[in-house]
């Protein structure tokens, strides 16, 4: 369910009422960058990751945002006690570079377009203790997938092709070396220390993976910023992914064959646990982890 108010540019408006502009960057171009904000229990987690991104993002376009982030995080705040959000939810937030004329550069005195809303995001249980399954494709996107950038035509194929083989996910390759998913970040383990590719231009540097970092460091557990080869995935202990959306997820099949016994392993769900205390969420909703 999406919540009724939604935010368009610094007004709280009802969704019904938001007409959007056909003349549009983000429609034209996909000319603008978003954000996807993890809600539990009515809270926000890891808000000041996602707002520093955003801002990130907008400097790398060269797109003004019509507030600055202390009117951002009074903003989104707001938009959760208007809604009266109490549940599980995702914050989807987009700013496009506004609406103009189409015409490849810069609209002159042309404010940026921005609206967040609220949905209802149930935590993904069944899939955070049994698993998924994830096929590998080369990574045909461009250089700088650090921005959060509107353009997603190459990760919405990907994902696709992924649904079509029974997969949940697609884990991209640049010439055989393993960047990241289509919708989150992917790591390996072997002989106990987490793999995981270096926050370059070629992956986005992901709010959940840079809390794996720490969470990884606090268990003691070796976290090695390196690219690992696609080889490196069958031989694998355990294969995982992170996102907002997916949390920590355990990868249990590629490309059709079992990671080890086909089961998420022991690392993948200490990480697991770190994760659901630092997000406050509570022991009954934690997978079993053995
Ligand atoms: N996706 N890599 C890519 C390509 C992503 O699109 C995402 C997030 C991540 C993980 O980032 P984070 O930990 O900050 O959520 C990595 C969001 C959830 C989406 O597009 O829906």
């Amino acid at each position: 369910m999406i919540h009724p108010k939604v935010l368009s540019q610094t007004t709280f408006v009802n969704e019904d009422e938001l007409s959007y502009p056909f003349q549009e960057r983000g429609l034209q171009f996909g000319d603008g960058i978003y954000e996807v904000i993890r809600v539990y229990q009515g809270n926000y987690y890891l808000i000041n990751e996602h707002v520093d991104r955003l801002f990130r993002s907008a400097e790398a376009v060269k797109l003004t945002l019509p507030f600055n982030k202390e009117r951002l995080y009074h903003l989104l705040e707001e938009l959760l006690k208007i809604n009266k959000v109490e549940n599980d939810a995702k914050v989807y937030l987009q700013a496009t570079r506004g609406s103009a004329l189409r015409d490849h550069v810069f609209p002159i005195d042309v404010e940026a377009n921005f609206y967040a809303y609220v949905q209802d995001l149930p935590r993904p249980m069944e899939k955070l203790t049994s698993g998924v399954a994830a096929i590998t494709m080369p990574d045909e996107r461009w250089q700088n997938c650090y921005i959060k950038s509107l353009n997603l035509l190459p990760n919405v194929l990907a994902k696709q092709e992924a649904k079509e083989h029974g997969a949940f996910e697609a884990i991209l390759h640049r010439d055989g070396k393993v960047t990241e998913c289509s919708s989150s970040n992917a790591y390996i383990v072997k002989e106990g220390k987490i793999h995981t590719h270096p926050e370059t231009n070629n992956i986005l540097h992901g709010c959940v993976r840079s809390r794996v970092k720490i969470l990884a460091k606090e268990l003691g557990i070796p976290f090695i910023e390196q690219a690992f080869k696609l080889e490196d995935l069958q031989e694998a202990d355990e294969v995982f992914l992170s996102s907002s959306t997916a949390e920590v997820m355990p990868i249990v099949k590629i490309d059709g064959k079992n990671v080890q016994n086909g089961e998420p392993g022991p690392v993948t769900k200490k990480l697991q646990t770190a994760y659901q205390e630092d997000a406050g969420l509570t022991a009954s909703s934690v997978p079993k982890a053995t």
